[in-house]
This record gives structure tokens, sequence and C-alpha cells, in this order.
């Protein structure tokens, strides 16, 4: 049992109890296929990143390559994002746009990977479905609750973002997280009695459930690039996406780079990644480079 705690300097940096940085650069040779005209911008010893389209770079990968895909894509709302990135489509366009980089995301998956997709419920719940029309498994729609949400008239408060959890067949990986029992911030008592069985709880804790209310947002500068202000998710997110479903050494993929958090915590956690950003790679270089910006906190425990 490894408990994820990765709060301190020792942790965050380079020293890795799996027998230390691999060696040289990371080969993307052999995931790409043969003649495929692309290279990355930048490689670390685990991983490579395309400063490109995710639709330019996703068809050249070899098939049934990566362990796990994440992908966090824009949500379609008018954000601005960079100067190649148009965030305002029609739902019919963007639903579009969607089912070509996930059929692509699905291709490249192995038997038994997983695939992640964070976006609002109203998209997940239609990408959902073009993933069950693809044949996957679904294992968890996961609510990650919004920290700060303004109320919409003639509608629910929304409070929650959704995590798509699917796997192509049965999982080759899943392993179990625990987090701590809660306490109160204030005076540091429990905060529930578990119905009178907090003495038959494991001692790490309760098994992590599909309701997320602990992601810490990203604001403090710690935590997000200087240059970048937006779109940066908490580290707690991909700390727990990687560990429940691969091992050290294998491969993630994320489309989406955005600021690098998904790269940030591979080179943290020991997997080798893959990445595309189409506007931002620069900065996830940056961060890479410097690991100035700090993980969140996380207090979970994964079963080995
Ligand atoms: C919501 S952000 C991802 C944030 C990321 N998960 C993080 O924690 O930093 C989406 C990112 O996708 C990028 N993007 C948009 N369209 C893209 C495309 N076609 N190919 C690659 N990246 C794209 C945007 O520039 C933006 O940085």
């Amino acid at each position: 049992m490894t408990r994820m705690s990765l709060s301190t300097t020792s942790e965050n940096g380079r020293t890795t109890p799996d027998g230390g940085q691999p060696q040289g650069r990371f080969d993307i040779a052999p995931y790409l296929k043969p003649g495929a005209r692309i290279a990355p911008v930048h490689a670390t010893a685990r991983g490579a990143l395309f400063a490109d389209d995710c639709l330019n770079v996703l068809p050249r990968l070899v098939d049934s390559c990566v362990d796990t895909v994440f992908a966090d894509p824009p949500f379609n709302l008018g954000k601005e994002y960079g100067a190649r990135t148009d965030d305002l489509l029609s739902d019919d366009a963007y639903l579009a746009w969607c089912r070509r980089w996930l059929d692509e995301c699905v291709r490249v998956l192995k038997p038994g990977g997983s695939i992640f997709v964070y976006n609002l419920p109203r998209w997940n719940i239609l990408l959902g479905s073009h993933l069950t029309e693809l044949g996957l498994t679904f294992r968890h729609w996961i609510a990650v609750e919004m920290s700060a949400s303004l109320p919409i008239a003639g509608r629910l408060h929304p409070s929650h973002y959704s995590l798509l959890y699917y796997s192509k067949g049965k999982p080759s990986t899943f392993r179990r997280i625990r987090t701590p029992v809660q306490t109160c911030r204030h005076c540091g008592g429990e905060v529930k009695d578990y119905g009178g069985h907090r003495r038959a709880l494991h001692p790490n804790g309760i098994t992590l459930k599909d309701v997320w209310t602990d992601i810490p947002p990203v604001r403090h500068r710690k935590f997000k690039s200087g240059q970048r202000k937006a779109n940066a998710l908490s580290t707690k997110i991909l700390d727990r996406v990687i560990e429940m479903s691969t091992v050290p050494g294998d491969l993630v993929l994320d489309p989406f780079g955005g600021s690098g958090t998904t790269f940030r915590v591979c080179e943290d956690r020991h997997r080798h990644w893959i990445g595309v950003e189409i506007d931002y790679a620069p900065q996830i270089v940056e961060r890479l480079e410097t690991n100035e910006i700090h993980p969140h906190r996380n207090e979970d425990a994964v079963e080995d």
C-alpha cells in the first residue's frame, strides 16, 4: 500500500522509488505509424509533447498502444483559449468534433485500457453514449464538485463536473484508492460516525467514492502557471485517474494538454506519457522543466 502524499518537495521532485529517472529521452518512434511526419516539440525521459492539433497527431499513432487516456477538452462555452482554438461551435458541430477525437482515442487504447473524459454533464451524457456505441464498458460517472459556481435562473444550481470513466473490455488495471476519514477543519473531530461502524473501517480510510467533494480549486499562484491564467485542473484529479488505472511504466495519453497537469503528474508518478496541446505547449514545457508549480496536497492511499 502506498500513501499518495504529494505535498512535500522530495515527493514532488525527480527522485524515484522505482529505480530512478529513466536514461535518455522517451522514444516516440514505436508509437508512430510508418511514415508519420510529425515530431514532438519536447521530450523528457518519460514522455513527449506535440504542439499541434490532436486531430493531426492522434491518427498518426499506432493502434492499441496506450494504457489510459485522459481528455479534458474545451467545453464549447465560448471561452477564450489560444489563437487556434474555436470554443463556440453549434452543438452538432461540437459533438461531431468530439466524436472524431474520441474515435481515435479508443483506437489507440489497448484492450483493457481506460478512458476518462472530463466535461460538463450536458456533453458527457452524449459522449458516454458514443463510447458505449463504440463497444466500451461503462465504469463510472464521477461527479467532481465545483468549488465555485453561480446559480442559473430556472435551473438547479450546477455544482459538479462529470468525469466519465470507461474501459476497453475488462480493465487490466484497477487499483483501489482509499481516502482519509473526513475531519472538521475547525475542531479536528470526525465529521461522520459511519452508522456506528467507525471501528470496522480500514485504517487507511474509506474506498474512494464516485462523488469527489475534496478537489481544491487551482487558484493560488503556487499551483498554476503565471503565464497562463485559466483551465488547469487540480493535480489531485490526475493523481486519482493515474493511480487508479495504471502502474508505473504504463503509458498515458492526454490530447488536450492545457497547462500540462497530466504530464506533471505522470512524471511524478513514474508513468510514460504522450501529450498534445494546440496553443500552450511552451507553458507546458516551462512547467515540466522548472517544476515550480506545486501539486495539491493529497492524502489518498493506493493499494498495490
Ligand atoms: C480545458 S483545457 C485542458 C486543461 C488541462 N487538463 C490542465 O489541467 O491544464 C483544454 C485545452 O485544449 C487545448 N485544445 C483545444 N483544441 C485542441 C486541439 N484540437 N488539439 C489539441 N489541443 C487543443 C486548448 O488550447 C486548452 O489548453
